[in-house]
């Protein structure tokens, strides 16, 4: 079961999180939980959205991003190496 934590705090918000959210819900792919998370503490990079448990990161997600995270990560198991937060996943 993979979780995918969409953050809905202000900062994120003020960047279509919650589209970004509306996305993720809509995809409904077997064993991935959609979660409306708290600030993740990456506010400058927002939407923020964490996979688990893979640990990765992505920053600056816009809804039309979601298709690509979805079919290749969260089905194919991929991550998409151009949404990756710089900081946190430096290549
Ligand atoms: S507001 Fe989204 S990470 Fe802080």
């Amino acid at each position: 079961m993979k979780r995918v934590y969409v953050c809905q705090h202000v900062n994120c918000l003020r960047h279509g999180s919650e589209a970004v959210l509306q996305a993720f819900q809509a995809s409904r792919v077997a064993d991935v939980e959609v979660i409306a998370s708290v600030c993740q503490g990456q506010c400058n990079m927002g939407a923020t959205v964490r996979v688990l448990p893979d640990n990765i990161w992505y920053c600056r997600v816009k809804p039309k991003d979601v298709t690509e995270i979805v079919q290749q990560h969260l089905k194919d198991g991929e991550p998409v190496d151009r949404l990756l937060h710089p900081r946190i996943h430096p290549r």
